[in-house]
């Protein structure tokens, strides 16, 4: 037998409708704030990350699947959706259009990671990228839909954390701050961030080594460098945040594990999925448009993990209902009663009813054993007497009540 390679997973019918569910309700929820939907390509150029997200990042380190095409360019798998939207908004001269320009996507990413509970190789995002705008309020939007989104699919009991990173200029003083206590304690620092130390400090912060967390729990934090353009921006995000009742706690330690961020950073985190708590992540990343070659815009966004959203709602006891389930599964019992099943069910789909029969030849009890076994909601059973007179002897297999229903009244009894 071949497994599915480590880290990746196949979604069966027993789960696909909730991703359908979850999937539906990104696309609503994107739309009621304007956003369309754009759709990269699943690979790009690897330079696209390596500008996009960064070349002393974690994710271009050690997690891409980068690989020579056989016309010996070298490509990777998306590790993640903004940098390749950002691509695009740049090649398709997108910055002409109406901005902002709100996009949105429901994307697979990959990235090679150890395996756990809620870390996948390959994995999915519904994300949202907001480009052209550079106001407060726009952030405050953002991070609005997300919080739209985790609530319409069913989750409670989720910690909006906020900070700032500031931008450029604050983020120049703020590294020689963290540079000058990093050094004063070198030594201690593991192997990796020694080498993080010279080409960008602000990394170590995500460093999951337990040293490096101890050394860098005191470290000078960057709200206090922020500037004053960058400062009046937070304040504004929040005060627009407070008004749209949204709670937050300010977390210092947020710097994300992509270098594209500037300013707003914020995260969802629940503590019902374990260590790999995060559901969503995003921020405003004013400098990436330019870094990839087009004119200077400004944007913001957040990406959600969908699989880490359905854990969360299993862990949490949420159910979602099938809403692809049979509704009537016609049961003939013999040759004539199938050709009727066949007609009665083709009419029933065409009007919109989830309508399905007998195509094994099973008797009657087998039948009701499938039947069961689907989950349908009703089981029509046509016998030689049901036949002759028209009807349809309609089982209801939640509560085991029979009806007998004349074949033009199908329709009505079953909806
Ligand atoms: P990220 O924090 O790297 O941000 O990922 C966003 C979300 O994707 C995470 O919060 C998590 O739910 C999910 N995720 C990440 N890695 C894995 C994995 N290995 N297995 C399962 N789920 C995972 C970004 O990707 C940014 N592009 C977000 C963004 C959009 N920022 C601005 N715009």
């Amino acid at each position: 037998m071949i497994n599915v390679p480590k880290g990746t997973k196949d979604i069966l019918p027993k789960d696909s409708y909730k991703w359908q569910f979850i999937e539906n309700t990104a696309r609503q929820t994107a739309k009621l704030f304007g956003a369309q939907e754009i759709r990269t390509p699943t690979f790009e150029h690897t330079e696209v990350f390596l500008r996009g997200v960064g070349e002393t990042t974690d994710i271009v380190n050690k997690e891409m699947y980068t690989f020579l095409d056989k016309g010996g360019r070298s490509i990777t798998l998306k590790p993640e959706g903004t940098a390749g939207v950002a691509r695009a908004f740049v090649e398709n001269g997108l910055n002409n259009s109406a901005l902002p320009a709100k996009f949105y996507y429901i994307t697979s990413c990959f990235r090679y990671e150890r395996p756990q509970a809620g870390r996948l190789r390959e994995f999915h995002q519904f994300g949202v990228e907001f480009l052209g705008s550079k106001e407060a309020d726009i952030d405050a939007e953002t991070i609005l839909l997300a919080k739209t989104f985790l609530e319409k699919v069913g989750i409670e009991n989720i910690t909006l954390y906020l900070n700032s990173i500031g931008c450029i200029t604050c983020r120049a003083e703020y590294s020689k701050a963290l540079t000058s206590y990093l050094n004063e304690n070198y030594d201690k620092l593991c192997p990796l961030c020694q080498d993080r130390l010279a080409k960008n400090p602000l990394r170590i912060l995500d460093c999951k080594n337990d040293d490096c967390k101890d050394i860098t729990k005191n470290a000078p934090k960057i709200i206090d460098y922020i500037c004053d353009d960058c400062s009046n921006h937070f304040e504004k995000v929040k005060k627009l945040l407070t008004v749209a009742g949204v709670e937050f706690k300010i977390n210092p330690n947020i710097v994300r594990g992509l270098d594209y961020y500037t300013r707003t950073v914020f995260e969802f985190v629940s503590e019902n999925i374990g260590a790999q708590g995060t559901v969503c992540g995003g921020g405003r990343y004013d400098g990436l448009i330019s870094d990839l070659g087009g004119t200077d815009t400004p944007g913001i966004g957040f990406a959600v993990g969908i699989e880490r959203i359905l854990m969360l709602l299993e862990n949490t006891g949420k159910t979602i209902e099938n809403p692809n389930t049979v509704q009537v599964y016609f049961a003939p019992m013999g040759e004539k009663e199938n050709e009727k099943a066949f007609e009665l069910c083709t009419s029933l789909r065409a009007n919109g009813v989830i309508a399905d029969f007998d195509h094994m030849g099973r008797g009657i009890k087998a039948q009701f054993k499938y039947a069961d076994k689907i989950g349908a909601k009703y089981v029509a059973v046509i016998g030689s007497n049901e036949l002759d007179n028209g009807v349809v002897k309609v089982k209801n297999m939640t509560d085991g009540s029979e009806t007998e229903v004349e074949f033009d009244k199908l329709k009505e009894f079953i909806k």
